[in-house]
Parts: C-alpha cells; sequence; structure tokens
C-alpha cells in the first residue's frame, strides 16, 4: 500500500488510539489517564515542562514503554496483545524515530546508517544503497555520505538520524527534540521534511522546548505532571 492509498483508504480511522493509558515506575506515577487519538493527518507538538512525561509518552507511541495500565491501539491492533514478532514488524515497518542523542552506529559510514533499517523491508525496485543515498541528498548530506559519524558534526549527525528515519517511510514519525543539536538556520529545512512527510500522509510528533518548533505543528498537546492538559489546533 503506498502512501496516497492509505490517506485515501484510512479515512477517519484513527491511526493510533491511546486509552486511560497510565505508566508507574514503582509507586511513581509518570503518566496518568492519557486519552488520545493520532490520525495520519496530524502533525502534533508535544510541549511541557522537563520532567512532565514526554519522552516518556514517545517512548509508549513508540512501543519502546509499555504502559501499566489502558489500551493502546494501532493501526486498529492492540499493540500490547500481539506476538513479539508482530510488534517488531509494526516497529520497523510503521514508526520511525529521531532521539536527541543520536543512536547512530560508530563503525559505520553515514550512508550505511541510514541504509540499515531497510535490511528489514520487503525488496523494493531501488537498491537500499540508492534508496539511503537518496534520503541523505534530501537532508542535504550527499557529500558526507562516506562519513563516519565521529567525523561529522552534531547537526550533521542529527541530519543522518532524521534520514534513516525517514528511509522507511514511516507512518508515524516521532521525534524527542529533533532541532535541539542543530543551528536554528537548519530548523525550517527539517521541519519542512517533517511537514513534506506529513502531506504524503504520515503522522508526525515532536515533542520540542521551542515556541517556534511547535508552531510548525497544527496540533498542540501539552502536558503537566504526567497528565494531558491541552490539545488543541491551529
Ligand atoms: N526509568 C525510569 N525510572 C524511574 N523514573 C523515570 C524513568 N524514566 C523517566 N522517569 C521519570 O519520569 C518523569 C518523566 O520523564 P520524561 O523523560 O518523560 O520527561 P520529559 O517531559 O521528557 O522531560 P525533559 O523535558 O526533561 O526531557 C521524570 O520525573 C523522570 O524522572
Ligand atoms: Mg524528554
Amino acid at each position: 500500500m503506498t502512501y496516497a492509498d492509505h490517506t485515501t483508504t484510512a479515512s477517519d480511522a484513527p491511526l493510533v488510539s491511546l486509552s486511560s493509558i497510565g505508566l508507574t515506575y514503582g509507586q511513581l506515577p509518570i503518566l496518568q489517564n492519557i486519552n488520545l487519538d493520532i490520525r495520519a493527518s496530524d502533525f502534533m507538538s508535544i510541549t511541557g515542562p522537563s520532567g512532565s512525561g514526554k519522552s516518556t509518552l514517545l517512548g509508549i507511541l513508540g512501543l519502546l514503554e509499555r504502559p501499566t495500565s489502558g489500551r493502546h491501539w494501532m493501526a486498529g491492533q492492540d499493540v500490547w496483545s500481539l506476538r513479539d514478532d508482530a510488534q517488531s514488524q509494526l516497529r520497523g515497518s510503521a514508526l520511525g524515530f529521531v532521539f536527541q542523542q543520536f543512536h547512530l552506529l560508530p563503525e559505520l559510514s553515514a550512508l550505511e546508517n541510514v541504509a540499515r533499517p531497510l535490511r528489514f523491508a520487503p525488496r523494493s525496485g531501488a537498491s537500499d544503497r540508492d534508496r539511503a543515498a537518496a534520503m541523505l541528498e534530501r537532508v542535504g548530506l550527499a557529500d558526507r555520505r562516506h562519513h563516519r559519524p565521529a567525523q561529522l558534526s552534531g547537526g550533521e549527525q542529527q541530519r543522518v538520524a532524521i534520514a534513516r528515519a525517514l528511509v522507511r517511510q514511516p507512518k508515524l514519525l516521532l521525534a524527542d527534540e529533533p532541532t535541539g543539536n542543530l543551528p536554528q538556520s537548519m530548523w525550517t529545512e527539517v521541519l519542512d521534511l517533517f511537514g513534506r512527510l506529513n502531506a504524503d500522509g504520515a503522522a508526525v510528533v515532536v515533542v520540542t522546548h521551542d515556541p517556534m518548533v511547535a508552531a510548525h505543528a497544527r496540533r498542540h498537546i501539552s502536558l503537566r505532571d504526567g497528565q494531558l492538559t491541552s490539545d488543541s489546533f491551529t
């Protein structure tokens, strides 16, 4: 199914649905009673004070953290009732992550880092290297493809991480402070890239402290003390 098919056939059904989600570490409540539907058309920002649970919520949306209560559906499936392999499959095929720490593999070149998620993808027409190279070009790093992470600046490493997150065309892109290590001159470029992915039918969720970054989104939620305190559209 292509992206265009996804947007036209998914109608208004949410891509992700969180119902009464809670997460506690020991006795400590980190997230409480989160009810949230995310649609393929959403470009959403998550803001809130440090420690309010933003990264934890992103971890749940990315199937990296298991909530301690509530229900979590994705693409119509109850994700925590899926077998491990089906869950990994969903994670690999539908989700893209951009972390604040880039988590690039140090021994691989930029190109190899971007191509890596494709090793688990179904075959496509273009070779993995060609797809990865095209993605690196989109983030302006065509000429750095053979550099290793240690030979790249922080901003360049972040762009490699973004290219890697986008190379499998995720249905849901999750980004935690994606501009945190980038010079401000690059923010618009990165956010435009997210905007294009969203226009192609993927949901984008960006955790940010910066109002200018949040302004690129069209839906805005905020957290305080592990609870959803607002949900609005612009
Ligand atoms: N593994 C863990 N064990 C115990 N507590 C944790 C764990 N991970 C996070 N927390 C706590 O959960 C709360 C929410 O953390 P989280 O990282 O989601 O906040 P955040 O909103 O992303 O903050 P920041 O803006 O600083 O990144 C914090 O109080 C944190 O101390
Ligand atoms: Mg955080």
